[in-house]
């Protein structure tokens, strides 16, 4: 038996032996008999050469180097063009030919065993050898191993930007219906708004056009103080809507030419209410129906109807209180000819921070300073008077 520590091979291997004696074949096949290898035997170089493309996952090559015909070297130097991955050893009588030096220099041959040799010795090397094969076997199994997953893994990366392409693709879309979506519901609540607008109007045709100045002229105070976007739309819609509770306000009272008497007064007054009442059950994107309720409100807690004072009255509400002073004066009204844009100028001046908030008067007075008669009418629509 085998003395020296071998390791445990993995796998059953096969050996080709190519030895010109029968002898050395004999001895060989003898010695590794119950060894578990699968061995297989070669008398010449040629013969050797023949099975080594019949014999496939050779593991262990062991050829004699004097050889009619083809050296030793010569033979695993072919040897190793056919099978790569094989463990070649060399059995020689010699240990010093350059021949052989050579051949373990260029990797051609990895052991040359000299004889004779002893039986545990060979058992042993043979082992080492198998042992070898198995680590450099199992190197290219991980090797494949990792290519294959790379492989996998770039096919999975290809999924995945697909997959990302595909979802950003069907985000865009939904964020163009959306946007879409957005632009018709904005188009219907115009179109909402405008049509209540006119309703109003159409029983008072003396304020006719009134709430489309008030929406133009608080947009422009709006602007000037550099409002959020939101905050102007939602002052531009309160405008267009402000006067929509004279529709309870019976018609004589609202053409009536002349002042009216004070019960008139209280039921004009009741134009807030009314309008807070018609509009808090629709669901306007801003708080319409609150700033509608306080457009008569004033900074000295003067105005009507809950004589609300400076802060508890929302900013969109002291703009479209001094948007609705300058259209009403600049205008002509069935009791009074139209004041003139000058003298409305001169009222917010004289009441800025009492009945009007400071910053909303002066964003006005800035205004009319700079650009005149024009600043809240545009030219052909200047007011009779003004
Ligand atoms: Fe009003």
């Amino acid at each position: 038996m085998n003395s020296l520590p071998t390791t445990q091979l993995k796998h059953r291997h096969s050996i080709l032996m190519v030895d010109d004696e029968e002898a050395i074949l004999d001895i060989m096949t003898m010695v590794l008999a119950g060894e578990g290898y699968d061995l297989h035997t070669a008398s010449s170089a040629e013969e050797g050469l023949k099975k080594l493309q019949e014999i496939p996952g050779l593991s262990l090559i062991i050829s004699d180097q004097m050889m009619p015909g083809m050296t030793g070297v010569e033979f695993l130097e072919q040897a190793c063009n056919i099978c790569p991955d094989a463990q070649r050893v060399l059995l020689t009588g010699y240990t010093d030919t350059d021949a052989i030096i050579n051949a373990i220099n260029k990797g051609r041959i990895h052991l040359y065993i000299t004889k004779p040799w002893r039986r545990d010795d060979l058992l042993y090397t043979i082992n080492q050898l198998l042992s070898k094969a198995e680590l450099i076997i199992e190197n290219r199994r991980l090797d494949e191993l990792v290519k294959k997953q790379n492989a996998e893994l770039v096919e999975l990366n290809k999924g995945l930007e697909e997959k990302v392409r595909l979802k950003t693709l069907d985000l865009n879309r939904r964020a163009e219906e959306l946007k879409a979506s957005y632009e018709k519901i904005q188009m219907i609540l115009d179109g909402t708004v405008l049509a209540m607008s006119k309703i109003v109007e159409s029983r008072d045709p003396y304020t006719a056009g009134h709430q489309q100045q008030v929406t133009n002229i608080a947009g422009i105070i709006a602007e000037k103080m550099s409002l959020p976007p939101d905050q102007i739309e939602a002052i531009r819609i309160s405008a267009a809507l402000h006067d929509i509770g004279k529709i309870a306000v019976p018609s004589e009272i609202l053409t009536k030419p002349g002042q009216l008497n004070h019960l008139e007064r209280e039921l004009v007054k009741t134009h807030c209410r009314n309008a807070y009442d018609i509009l808090k059950a629709i669901e306007f994107p801003y708080r319409i129906a609150e700033i509608i309720l306080q457009h008569h409100e004033r900074m000295d807690g003067s105005g009507y109807p809950q004589e609300l004072k400076g802060e508890a009255i929302m900013m969109e509400a002291r703009i479209l209180a001094v948007a609705d002073v300058i259209e009403a004066m600049s205008a002509h009204r069935p009791y009074r000819p139209a004041l003139g844009i000058d003298a409305a100028m001169e009222e917010i001046e004289r009441h800025r921070g009492t009945l009007y908030d400071r910053d909303v008067a002066d964003a006005c007075l800035e205004i009319y300073k700079e650009k005149g008669a024009d600043s809240f009418f545009p030219a052909t629509d200047m007011k009779q008077g003004g």
